[in-house]
């Protein structure tokens, strides 16, 4: 039985992407995730006790945990989904995004080279493309130009991957997703702060007015691509995945208030993000057509399964509240206060 290394498997994607594999693999995972604020192993409750899962606490820029992990089990492949994740987190203080996302994706490939490992994916974005005119939409070999440092922590661990492939021929993948909404995901984020706010009748801040462009892409449909490119991806390349699905943060909070009947009046429009991104737009058809991944959720369908997922779920999201009080944060950071 062949065994993959998640790293970052406690948090939003990582764990909807283990739940993936285990049922639809014959893998045995390791997920080593240090449980920061957004890590949580709630996320797995429903995978706890299966025989092909292991679960070890440890941050990716720990060396000798590395070390033991690799000693003590074969690896056949590492997925890298440990990052710190939130924008707004990384306009407030830069330095755990780079210690997670710069000396965590050097350390991890240190030590997998280390022990000669087949494969290695970094789990990229794409916002490391920078903001698309209305008129561009970013491929594969456009330019890196992030303009918050978490985008820059993010290209800068790219770089690094590529520089590790081109001088040490290491097995690195990159995939570059858009914006991911699905059930487990954090409640700082976008839809699932949306959904929050509107179930306790708070205030939904709307940064700047709203025109902002995102390319959604449902969670799954991720997953499935992410697993399709570590097993088919070109050693050294780099694959967009993204649903063609663009629409502006207006669009998104109508569409969410209407399907859960909820007053538009919770709107409050806030001050904007710095540096805000205008819009994500890439061009994903060499997943299409190299790999043979397409997306297979609507939209609108999924966007109705997660809100559902947010309703019956409320124990989950009342722990995530409690752990973190993570609305405080915004209201003195937008002024909300
Ligand atoms: P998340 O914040 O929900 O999860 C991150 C996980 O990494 C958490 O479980 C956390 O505990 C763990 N982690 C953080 N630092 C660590 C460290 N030093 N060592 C070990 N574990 C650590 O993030 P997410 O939204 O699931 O994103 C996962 C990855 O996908 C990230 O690399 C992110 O940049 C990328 N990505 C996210 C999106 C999106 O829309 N959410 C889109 C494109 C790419
Ligand atoms: O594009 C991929 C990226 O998508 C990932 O790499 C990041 O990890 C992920 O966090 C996400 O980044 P964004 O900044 O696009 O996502 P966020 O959910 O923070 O915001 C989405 C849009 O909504 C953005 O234009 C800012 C806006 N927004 C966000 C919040 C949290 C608001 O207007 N109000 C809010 O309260």
């Amino acid at each position: 039985m062949k065994t993959l290394l998640i790293t970052g498997g406690a948090g939003f994607i990582g764990s909807n992407f283990i739940r993936y594999l285990l049922d639809n693999s014959d893998y045995s995972v390791i997920n080593y995730d240090l449980l920061t604020y957004s890590g949580n192993l709630d996320n797995l409750s429903n995978i706890q006790g299966d025989k092909r899962y292991t679960f070890v606490n440890g941050d990716i820029c720990d060396r000798n945990k590395l070390n033991n992990i690799f000693h003590s089990n074969k690896i056949d492949g590492i997925i890298n989904f440990a990052a710190e994740s939130h924008v707004d987190r990384s306009i407030l203080d830069s330095q755990p995004f780079v210690h997670s996302n710069i000396n965590g994706v050097v350390t991890l490939m240190d030590v997998a080279r280390q022990f000669g490992i087949a494969r290695f994916l970094q789990i990229s974005t794409d916002e490391v493309y920078g903001s698309a005119a209305e008129d561009q939409t970013f491929t594969e070999d456009s330019n890196l130009i992030p303009n918050s440092p978490y985008s820059a922590s993010k290209a800068a661990a790219d770089l690094m991957v590529r520089s590790y492939v081109q001088t040490h021929h290491f097995p690195g993948i990159i995939t570059r997703s858009s914006n991911n909404f699905g059930p487990y995901q954090y409640p700082e984020k976008f839809i699932p702060l949306i959904i929050n706010n509107a179930l306790e009748g708070k205030k939904i801040p709307i940064y700047g007015d709203g025109s902002n462009i995102r390319d959604w892409i449902f969670v799954e449909d991720n997953c499935r691509g992410i697993f399709e490119v570590f097993e088919k991806g070109k050693i050294g390349d780099i694959y967009n995945i993204a649903a063609n699905n663009e629409r502006t943060n207006l669009e998104i909070v109508h569409l969410i208030l209407k399907l859960m009947n909820k007053s538009t009046d919770l709107i409050e429009f806030v001050k904007d993000r710095p540096a805000h991104d205008k819009r994500y737009s890439i061009n994903a058809e060499k997943v299409k057509s190299e790999i043979g991944w397409f997306v297979e959720r609507n939209f609108e369908e999924s966007l109705e399964f997660t809100i559902h997922w947010y309703m019956e779920n409320k124990k989950w999201l009342e722990s995530i509240t409690k752990k973190t009080k993570f609305t405080d944060y915004y209201k003195t950071q937008y002024g909300l206060a």
